[in-house]
Order: structure tokens, then C-alpha cells, then sequence
């Protein structure tokens, strides 16, 4: 069999159709999981009516997201296609731009901590603070039973319980237990969340305090991901690229104004990759911010250096809390389709997938930034939006955007002009 390639040149330029068939060579799809994809507002074999309706509240219908597939990346020495359900125009293209650069020199190379997750258990009105900490500390094989007893299935796959810590906050104002959980493959918040409501019982009664709020932390600071790559100086086009880029990076490092946008720019690829595969991006949003303000101020999540060479080595590391199995998951159908088009099996490989693609968006914002700027590449597209929002259809989507495009005037009230001049 010959080895699947993610490099699919003129990707771009290819229907939809033709493009859902290369992508259903790669990862072996099959007629009904490509016709998930045509069948273009109907559900049926996404999520139905019924689904929804028991996923949510209230539900009235389905909302949809253009899905795309970025090309070129190669993590770990591993080819893949990388599905982005994501609104925003340029996103996918600069994934795969940035992934395409990062290839030269061999790819992404990706790691990713156990999948440990944090439940935490507030304690109040605890009568003798340091007496309870000694007999939480005794009874910690009492604790992590009572909460493996919470999931068989879990703690029979090698996952569970697997260790306490105390936190005091205040001046002895409360106490806050950690119970860390390998959740394995699930994203895992419906098992520790039980885990701790199971442990907060015996906590009262061992310390004599009052547990109130027993939840997760999405802080996931012991679920970390991280990816690193080397970008190539002549394919980012001369050492004076580098230098401009790491000049518009220093600028995150020492401005959280500056800092907060370029962690949106990662986010706008671990999001897109998250919602494809059915994942809760705010919990991983949550737990990017906080980690980015970790040492009391607001930083960049990646860094960038240049390497003996001249050649720009960028490096990522976030906590990244995803599933393969469990909840919205296993529910919908194109996220399992996704999955089996990155071809993932453990959520450590989609962790360290969702790492790279981050490092990948950002280093493709920062390059543009730093050379062109963003306007550019969002330039076509965003003319063929303005185009349909003043009703322009099939060829005349084009037409309209082109014209936008060459006068320098890419605007609602122009492309309506356009509209009435060409067709009436
Ligand atoms: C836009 O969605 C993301 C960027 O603003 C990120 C950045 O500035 O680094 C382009």
C-alpha cells in the first residue's frame, strides 16, 4: 500500500466533491460516511431531531459551520487531514500554509502528558484547618477507592483516581481538595465531576468542615500538550522574515493587549479541530487563558527562537482536555467521521493534533502580520461573503467578488451596486 500523503497540492482549486473524494481515499470512508458530508442541510446521519433534542434544551433545530479540511501536516513523522468546522475565513488556508512551511524540516513533533484531570472539592468552616489536613492525608486509600468505586470501566482501563492533594485558600479561609483522575480517553468531566460529589460525604465528616462546590477544574495543568517545529528560513522567504517575525512576537511576550490576540489566532485552529471531533472548546479555551496567566500575568501560549542556522523554531505547550469517547462524541455522527479522517484513536494523539495545529495558526498569523499583513489573505474571501450577502449567486459570486477586488472596494454597498449593474 503506498503511504498516504497529506500534501495534496491545488487542494484548494478542487470542487467539493472532488475534494471530499481525496479526502475519502485517505481515510477510507465509506458511501454512507461521505454521503454525511453531501447531503448538505440534512442531518439524518449527523445528528437528527430526536439526538438533538435529548443532547440540549429547547432545541428548535440544527445550527451548522462550514467544514474544511487543512492539508500538508505531518505530526510525529505521520501524515494527516486536519477537519476545522470554524466561520472564519483564511483559518484552514493558513493551517495548511503554515503546515506545508513546517514540512521542509521534517514536521511537527508532538508530546502529551498522562490525561489527568482535576476535581476539586471546597471545604468550609473546617474547625482545625491543619488537623484536617493530617486526616485527609491518612484517609487519601479511603478517598481514591470511594471515588474509583464511581467508575469500574474507568479504573479496568488502567485510568481512576490516583491521588489527592490539599490546597489552603485565605487566610484558613477554606480548604480545596484535588482529586487527580487519569480520565484516559474521555475528556472526562462527567467522571470526575461524580468522583467528587462521591468523596465530598466523607471529606465533611473527616474534617468536620462544610464541602460546598464539587466540581472540575478546567485549569488542566496536568493534561498538557505540547508541539515544536522548525520553519524553515528560505520557505518563510530569508532570514529577514525571521527576524520580522520574532520582532512581532516579542511584542505577546511584553504586552498582554498583544498576547490576548495572538492566543485567539492559536485558539482559531485548537477550537476548529475541537468542534469537529465533537469536543467542548470552551473548557479548552478556559483552560488555554488561565494557563497563559499562570505566573500572574497574561503570556503568549507559544515561543519562538532561531535556531544556529537562521531557521525559526517555534514551540507550543497548553493543557488540552479532549475525548475520543463519551458524551457529544460518540453522539455525532460527522464528529466520528472526523475522527476517522485524522485517524485517531487516544485522545493523547488528538491533544498533541489540536497542539500542532495551534502552533501552526499562530506561526501563520505571526508571518503574515509580520510581512503582508492579515488583510490580504482574508481579501478574497471575505469579497465573496459581502458578495452573497447582497444576494449574488453561483457564477455571480465570483463576478461580483473579482470586481470588488481590483477596485480596492470590498463593501456591502458596492458589491449591491454591482448587483443591480451587472444583473439587473
Ligand atoms: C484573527 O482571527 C486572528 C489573528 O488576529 C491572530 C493574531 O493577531 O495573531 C490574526
Amino acid at each position: 500500500m503506498s503511504q498516504k500523503s497529506s500534501r495534496i497540492p491545488g487542494f484548494y482549486k478542487l470542487t467539493v466533491e472532488e475534494r471530499l473524494e481525496k479526502v475519502s481515499q485517505f481515510a477510507e470512508l465509506n458511501e454512507e460516511e461521505k454521503l454525511c458530508f453531501l447531503k448538505n442541510g440534512d442531518l439524518s446521519l449527523a445528528i437528527d431531531k430526536e439526538i438533538a433534542d435529548r443532547m440540549i434544551e429547547n432545541v428548535i433545530g440544527i445550527y451548522e459551520l462550514p467544514l474544511g479540511i487543512a492539508t500538508n501536516f505531518l505530526i510525529n513523522g505521520k501524515d494527516y487531514l486536519i477537519p476545522m468546522a470554524i466561520e472564519e475565513t483564511s483559518v484552514v488556508a493558513a493551517a495548511s500554509n503554515a503546515a506545508r512551511i513546517a514540512r521542509v524540516r521534517g514536521g511537527f513533533e508532538a508530546e502529551a502528558s498522562d490525561q489527568v484531570m482535576i476535581g476539586q472539592v471546597q471545604l468550609l468552616h473546617v474547625p482545625d484547618i491543619e488537623k484536617a489536613i493530617n486526616n485527609i492525608l491518612k484517609a487519601r486509600e479511603n478517598l481514591l477507592e470511594v471515588a474509583n468505586r464511581q467508575d469500574k470501566v474507568l479504573v479496568s482501563l488502567g485510568g481512576g483516581a490516583k491521588d489527592i492533594e490539599i490546597r489552603k485558600l485565605g487566610e484558613n479561609e477554606m480548604l480545596v481538595v484535588h482529586l487527580l483522575v487519569d480520565v484516559k480517553d474521555a475528556m472526562g468531566a462527567n467522571a470526575v465531576n461524580t468522583m467528587v460529589e462521591a468523596i465530598a460525604p466523607l471529606l465533611e465528616e473527616i474534617t468536620g468542615g462544610k464541602a460546598r462546590l464539587k466540581i472540575i477544574s478546567n485549569l488542566a495543568d496536568r493534561r498538557l500538550a505540547r508541539a515544536r517545529a522548525v520553519f524553515d528560513k528560505e520557505a518563510m522567504g530569508g532570514e529577514d522574515v525571521v527576524d520580522a517575525f520574532l520582532e512581532g512576537y516579542r511584542f505577546a511576550l511584553l504586552d498582554p493587549y498583544r498576547a490576548a490576540t495572538h492566543n485567539k489566532g492559536i485558539m482559531n485552529g485548537i477550537d476548529a479541530v475541537a468542534i469537529a471531533t465533537g469536543n467542548d472548546w470552551r473548557a479548552i479555551e478556559a483552560g488555554a487563558h488561565a494557563y497563559a496567566a499562570r505566573d500572574g500575568t497574561y503570556k503568549p501560549l507559544t515561543r519562538y527562537w532561531k535556531d544556529d542556522d537562521g531557521n525559526l523554531v517555534g514551540e507550543i505547550e497548553l493543557p488540552i482536555a479532549v475525548g475520543v469517547v463519551g458524551g457529544a462524541v460518540s453522539i455525532h455522527k460527522k464528529a466520528q467521521i472526523c475522527r476517522k479522517i485524522l485517524g485517531v484513536k487516544t485522545a493523547k494523539e488528538l491533544a498533541m493534533i489540536l497542539a500542532s495545529v495551534g502552533l501552526a495558526q499562530n506561526f501563520a498569523a505571526l508571518l503574515a502580520l509580520s510581512t503582508v499583513g492579515i488583510q490580504k489573505g482574508h481579501m478574497e474571501l471575505h469579497a465573496q461573503n459581502i458578495a452573497v450577502m447582497a444576494g449574488a449567486k453561483g457564477d455571480q459570486i465570483d463576478e461580483v467578488a473579482q470586481r470588488m477586488i481590483k477596485e480596492g472596494k470590498i463593501r456591502l454597498d458596492r458589491a449591491k451596486e454591482l448587483m443591480k449593474e451587472l444583473y439587473g
